[in-house]
């Protein structure tokens, strides 16, 4: 589509203007990880704490938004593309909002995690690698998913016949086979106040 004639308009309230009003700074915690890594569950938990310290977040979670926004979109390399390129403008537009916005989906490939931080300012994309090892994600196979694809019974599936690729530089590496879900939220909130993105008072 040709978009000669849609020109950009700058808003009034500016994002800074927002994110003054709500006392803390506006990024993507980005949660990249293996399907049952525990991306869900610690986001999750991240968002209560950050609710906790009066923040305004909101989380954008894999398995919900593919029932909305991405319903229709399957797990072929193209798709995924596709899902991840949707929710970076999304994330970008929350942060916009100032809003801290937490996303996590699979992701599986670096390029397109790439694509989603280059549409922020330095410092805005925060990656959450979460580092979990397939035989640790299999055993807890919390959806049964590993078992049906083992069977053969899903196609392209993450770990075991679709590619996932780590993310070598991420801003926080979670190791979750070896600290517990608190030790995890505790590594990503002293990782918000280290880089002044919340303040203590809060
Ligand atoms: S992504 O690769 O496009 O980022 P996303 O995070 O949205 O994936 O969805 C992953 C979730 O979908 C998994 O946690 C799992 O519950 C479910 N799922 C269904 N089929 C597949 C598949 N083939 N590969 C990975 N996850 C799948």
């Amino acid at each position: 589509m040709n978009n000669e004639n849609i020109v950009w308009h700058e808003q009034t309230v500016s994002r800074s203007k927002k994110q003054a009003l709500k006392g803390h700074r506006s990024v993507v915690l980005w949660y990249t990880g293996l399907s049952g890594s525990g991306k869900s569950t610690i986001a999750n938990a991240v968002e209560a704490k950050l609710f906790e310290l009066g923040c305004h977040t909101y989380l954008l979670d894999g398995d919900n938004v593919r029932h909305g926004l991405n319903k229709g979109l399957s797990f072929s390399d193209e798709d995924r593309v596709e899902n991840i390129r949707r929710i970076s403008e999304v994330a970008k537009l929350f942060v916009d909002a100032g809003i801290i916005v937490s996303t996590a989906f699979i992701s599986p490939f670096q390029k397109d995690r790439d694509q989603a931080r280059n549409l922020l300012p330095q410092g805005e994309f925060i990656e959450v690698f979460v580092d979990t090892p397939l035989a640790v994600c299999e055993s807890r196979d919390p959806k049964g998913l590993y078992k049906k694809a083992r069977a053969g019974e899903i196609a392209n599936f993450t770990g075991i016949s679709s590619t996932y690729e780590a993310p070598s530089l991420p801003e926080v590496h979670l190791k979750t086979a070896e600290q517990s879900i608190n030790e995890s939220v505790e590594q990503v909130i002293s990782y918000l106040f280290q880089n002044n993105i919340i303040k203590r008072e809060q």
